[in-house]
């Protein structure tokens, strides 16, 4: 049994609910969040179980070998599981090499304090790799699985599905125990403000265009934050080394179906009259090389774990719109100082 998880990325909107799940769930596990801060990470996520006695922060780059190492030697893990990386399609197009250090490179280097930590005594060990659909490309008809090609098309993709190969070449080459889950879209607190979801919830009560990329017709398949967080503890727990797991809702909408339910939502809860965040509604230039749809089959993941999606999305959109509303500090925070630059430059010319 792994009792010692060092998660990475903890402090980002996934990780943070892997982390509070495991600090809750198993009080007799040590969990070390390690975790940059970078604009996407932030300690607030975790004020809940901060205090407790089996967690642990670490302020660390994954690109620190020397102190990925220390780190694992120090607190004996036998367990990774791996969510730190830049995650934002729009930033990865805007800036690339980023996504290649720290997804790639970032990714290697962990491997590597890995390996060199447990020196070849793999007995109970596990390095777990998050990984995303993305890495399959855009599909029209049918659904992703395990053994579907990899096609990445946007600079984001093609730097996870790089850390894919590694995560597996490690696997393969050096007999490091390693898996892979890949998930489809989440959504839920704490999601950064610069996803569709939050980012449109955001301009809706500042009352600000909501950016809708070409027509909107894109799908994406939404899962909310908890569920992944499940999966990854069932994957974590019941998963086996070599293998890949793909985790999805099953629940395919339209970019410009998700919003106008938004709208609705935001409408009734701000008390405003039905139809004005819409009104707010813009369409926008199409983000370069945009992928057309995603659709992920977790057959696989249901049948060899018992995991399966527990909330439906019309409640989890409920309950995230409430969450937003009701932590405008949380959101002021966020989106201040350099996230405004960004907003402006990413949304001036479009
Ligand atoms: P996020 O951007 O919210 O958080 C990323 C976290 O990684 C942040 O806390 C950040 O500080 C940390 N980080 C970044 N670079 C680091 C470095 N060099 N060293 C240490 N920490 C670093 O991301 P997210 O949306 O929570 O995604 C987490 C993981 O899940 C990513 O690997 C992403 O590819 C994958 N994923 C995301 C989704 C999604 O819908 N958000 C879906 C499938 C897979
Ligand atoms: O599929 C999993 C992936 O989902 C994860 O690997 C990524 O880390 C995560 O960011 C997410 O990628 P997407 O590009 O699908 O998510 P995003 O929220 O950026 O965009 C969702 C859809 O909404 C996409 O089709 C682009 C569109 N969009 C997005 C923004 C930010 C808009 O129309 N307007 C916007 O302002």
């Amino acid at each position: 049994m792994r009792k010692s998880i060092l998660i990475t990325g903890g402090a980002g909107f996934i990780g943070s609910q892997v982390v509070r799940l495991f600090v809750n769930k198993y009080p007799d596990y040590t969990i070390v969040n390690y975790d940059k801060l970078t604009y996407a990470g932030n300690l607030e996520n975790l004020r809940d179980v901060e205090n407790k006695p089996n967690y642990h922060f670490v302020k660390g780059d994954i690109l620190d070998v020397e102190l990925a190492l220390k780190t694992v030697q120090k607190f004996n893990i036998d367990g990774i599981i791996h969510l730190a990386a830049e995650s934002h399609v729009d930033r990865s197009i805007h800036n690339p090499d980023e996504f290649a250090v720290t997804n790639i490179i970032g990714t290697i280097r962990l491997l590597k304090a890995a390996q060199t930590a447990w020196n070849d005594n793999y007995d109970g060990k596990m390095f777990y790799h998050i990984s995303t659909d993305e890495v399959y490309g855009s599909i029209s008809t049918g659904y992703f699985t395990e053994t579907t090609s990899l096609d990445p098309r946007s600079p984001y993709s093609a730097s996870k599905a790089s850390s894919d190969h590694f995560v597996l070449a490690f696997n393969n080459t050096y007999g490091l125990p390693a898996m892979i889950s890949r998930c489809s879209n989440n959504y839920g607190p704490y999601h950064f403000p610069e996803k569709l979801i939050p980012l449109m919830i955001n301009n809706m009560v500042n009352n600000k265009p909501l950016p809708v990329y070409g027509k909107g017709e894109n799908i994406r398949d939404w899962l909310y934050v908890e569920d992944h967080a499940r999966a990854i503890d069932a994957i974590f727990h019941k998963g086996k080394a070599g293998e890949i797991y793909n985790i999805g809702g099953n629940n395919e909408w339209t970019n410009i179906d998700v919003v106008k339910l938004l709208c609705r939502i935001v409408d009734k809860k701000l008390g405003r009259e039905e139809g004005t965040s819409a009104k707010l509604i813009t369409f926008v230039k199409d983000r370069p090389g945009h992928d057309l749809r995603y659709a992920i089959d977790p057959g696989k993941t249901i049948s060899e774990t018992g995991w399966r999606p527990e909330t439906a999305f019309e409640d989890g959109i409920e309950k995230t719109v409430d969450w937003y509303l009701n932590n405008e500090n949380w959101l002021k925070n966020v989106t201040s100082g350099a996230y405004l630059q960004y907003y402006n430059t990413m949304y001036a010319n479009r």
